[in-house]
């Protein structure tokens, strides 16, 4: 064949498909569902605006009701009576009332009758803690490993005294930032492990997730008391970078030993809540008013104070050492945690 033909050829073919593809563009997308600052200046649209002016439309957050549909087509487009109720509630601002599908949430109460202000938790998540807990129980190191472990904490403690000190409040929300990774990395990879092997973990999936979801609730009240300084913020970036890929390497070659150091960390949590509360009751710290939060997730009188707040806090933290020596303790007897029940429910 010719060149010069097959290149006419190839370039009359090219032509074609390209105004089939604007009359489609045209048929599909109508000029006045376009806004005026997409309109070009050119009295016949190319397709490349209109492929714009598409994606354009499906990023829009703009309500449906902004455009007006003017062909029969469109007209005829049905839309459902519960999505119509939906529509209705488009504000006239344009910001569309999120309302999962038309399910809204049940009103939920206080116990006094008043409305539900969180989100985050529900009010079934909260407790009343128990603060007849022993603080001052230990497990005295006797194996290699947990003398590692013990060690290790203690050596942890070292930087965080000397960038601390008595700065109580500061060296909580620190703390929590680190308490609340363990439960989370421990409950992900015993979730994986019941996956992978087909097992029931005996509860401990549900325990360690409660743990994390503890702490993080600690950190989200501490956060209400004290205000991180950006350096302080880029600390927790950093130790959290870290600290959940150590536990997450440690978790995987030794769950007896990472159980043992977080038994271990929550000692040390118990000791820096119990000198906090010892600052407070000396007049050091101001005995603020709790946080609305800590007096509704753990069910305080309404005129709780901060002292209040680290005495519950204390006491959770007792029950996260007893949870992990135990966790470990299984371990050292040569048996997998879905073997003893699981302490779950305690939060
Ligand atoms: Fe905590
Ligand atoms: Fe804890």
């Amino acid at each position: 064949m010719n060149p010069n033909f097959a290149r006419i050829v190839l370039r009359n073919l090219v032509r074609q498909q390209n105004r089939a593809l604007c009359n489609y563009s045209n048929a599909y997308f109508s000029l006045p569902s376009l806004r005026s600052s997409e309109i070009v200046s050119s009295r016949q649209p190319s397709c490349f605006a209109f492929a714009i002016s598409s994606w354009n439309r499906s990023l829009s957050s703009a309500p449906a009701t902004e455009t007006k549909p003017e062909s029969k087509d469109e007209k005829e487009i049905s839309v459902s009576d519960d999505r119509k109720r939906d529509l209705d509630k488009v504000p006239q601002s344009g910001i569309m009332t999120s309302s999962y599908w038309g399910i809204e949430r049940p009103k939920l109460t206080r116990e006094d009758g008043t409305e539900w202000p969180w989100n985050c938790f529900m009010p079934w998540e909260t407790y009343k803690s128990d603060v007849s807990i022993d603080l001052s129980k230990h497990h005295v190191p006797k194996t290699f490993l947990d003398k590692v472990a013990y060690r290790t904490v203690k050596l942890l403690r070292i930087p965080t005294d000397i960038f601390f000190q008595r700065r109580y409040g500061c060296r909580a929300m620190m703390l929590e930032t680190v308490a609340a990774v363990p439960g989370m990395v421990a409950g992900m990879l015993l979730h994986l492990k019941s996956l992978r092997k087909f097992q029931q973990s005996g509860g401990w999936i549900k325990a360690l997730l409660e743990e994390a979801e503890n702490e993080r609730m600690h950190l989200m009240t501490m956060i209400e008391i004290v205000k991180p300084k950006w350096y302080e913020r880029l600390l927790v970036l950093t130790v959290q970078g870290v600290f959940f890929n150590a536990y997450f390497i440690l978790y995987l070659l030794s769950p007896k030993l990472a159980h043992r150091v977080v038994g271990y960390l929550e000692e040390e949590a118990i000791h820096s809540y119990t000198e906090f509360l010892k600052d407070i009751e000396s007049g050091a710290i101001e005995n603020i008013p709790a946080p609305a939060i800590a007096i509704d997730y753990w069910r305080l009188p309404k005129d709780a104070t901060l002292k209040d707040v680290v005495v519950v806090v204390g006491a959770d933290e007792a029950h996260h050492r007893d949870v992990n020596h135990f966790a470990s303790d299984i371990h050292f007897q040569g048996k997998e945690l879905k073997e003893a029940p699981a302490p779950i429910g305690y939060h």
